[in-house]
């Protein structure tokens, strides 16, 4: 049984660089931001050589950019929360979407927001005086309101979107695949798209200067949106993501339909329909909406006609009892009385439902 190791080991060899094609965070399963695994990940095989001299030579970058991708990972969880398919790690159903061969809108989303979220943290740990090799922005003296009578001007902090984008661009995008595999084409495309909204939707932040309120003075700076906002954009990028193919010279991606506009930078593009994720499968990342709580009322996503995939719900009264009724006693107490207040639930029914009644 001794060359069951090597054995293994080639397996491993041979399967993990095409399986990591632009989830550049993902090692293996379970999905992973534990900057240590990336790092020995990237110096072991022939990933992206700019990762692997980021690890070596500014961990505390890489510490960022990972970071980051979490941040990014934690906003998906959150856009997606009333979705079939909701971003969930739980049993690696993220590194399984991830690693297929094709890319669907679930894969174009999580890889546009975990690298708008690399970029997102390495700018704040820049402007937050984080890191050796960024600092504030040094906007150009002087405001743009050219000519006319100015009452701000350049100053405080602003974000350094540029080394953000710089930087993080380095790390995340995988430079040594030929560009003219599709798939290699997409996932850049939608990196950068990730990128590409925090740097289209950076604003001016000011603060006023002068005798009390009157404010004859103000001072601004750039800073990034907020990363909700990031979150909700790229959302409605999602929603209305274009089906793409590969070119006739191989190098670029044109719509599937040829009467659809070209994707611009910021829009979110994908190759192959999703499933509907309405029945668990493990091998398509798929674990199902059995169990998940809907809403009675709805018609739109997360109500159960759509999340339950046409199964219907169960209806349940949940009791909760919380403080109500509370005084304040001189001096300090609170008293409360504790109410029982009924809510109502309503849980996505399995593929056996009618099975199991009957
Ligand atoms: C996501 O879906 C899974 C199963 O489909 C469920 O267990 C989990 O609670 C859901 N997460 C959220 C945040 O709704
Ligand atoms: C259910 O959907 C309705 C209509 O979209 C909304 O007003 C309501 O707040 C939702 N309820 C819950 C519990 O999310
Ligand atoms: C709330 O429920 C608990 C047990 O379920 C019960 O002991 C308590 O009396 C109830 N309180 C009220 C105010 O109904």
């Amino acid at each position: 049984m001794d060359w069951s190791g090597g054995f293994t080991g080639l397996i491993v060899f041979l399967v993990l660089p095409s399986n990591i094609i632009g989830v550049w965070w993902v090692v293996g399963s379970p999905v992973t931001f534990d900057r240590n695994s990336i790092c020995r990940r990237s110096k072991k095989i022939k990933g992206n050589p700019s990762q692997r001299e980021i690890c070596r030579k500014e961990p505390e970058i890489a510490e960022a950019v990972i970071g980051g991708s979490e941040l990014g990972m934690n906003e998906c969880q959150y856009q997606l929360r009333f979705s079939k398919w909701n971003c969930s790690t739980y049993q690696n159903s993220v590194g399984r979407v991830l690693k297929r061969a094709d890319t669907r809108e679930e894969t174009a989303l999580v890889n546009a927001l975990t690298a708008a979220g690399a970029t997102y943290s390495l700018t704040q740990a820049c402007s937050m005086g984080d890191l050796n090799q960024c600092g504030c922005a040094a906007e150009s003296h002087g405001n743009t309101d050219g000519g006319k009578e100015t009452t701000w001007e350049w100053g405080g902090c602003g974000d350094d979107i540029d080394y953000g984008y710089m930087k993080s661009r380095e790390f995340v995008d995988l430079q040594h695949r030929k560009r003219s595999d599709i798939r290699t084409l997409i996932t850049l495309h939608n990196n950068e798209a990730g990128r590409a909204i925090i740097k289209f939707n950076m604003f001016r932040e000011c603060k006023c200067h002068g005798l009390s309120g009157s404010c004859a003075l103000q001072t601004c700076w750039k800073k990034m949106p907020s990363f909700r906002k990031v979150g909700t954009l790229l959302k409605q990028r999602f929603n209305g993501a274009a089906k793409v193919m590969g070119g006739n010279t191989g190098e670029a991606i044109i719509p599937e339909d040829s009467t659809v506009k070209s994707p611009t930078v910021d829009d979110l593009v994908y190759s192959t329909e999703s499933h509907d994720f309405c029945r668990p499968n493990r091998k398509l990342g798929s674990l199902g909406t059995q169990g998940r709580h809907c809403n009675g009322t709805s018609a739109l996503v997360g109500g159960c006609d759509i999340l339950c995939c046409g199964r219907g719900a169960t209806t349940y009264e949940i009791q909760r009892s919380e403080p109500c009724r509370c005084r304040f006693h001189w001096c300090c107490d609170v008293e409360c009385d504790t109410c029982n207040r009924t809510q109502v639930i309503h849980v996505c029914n399995g593929y056996d439902y009618g099975q199991r009644k009957s």
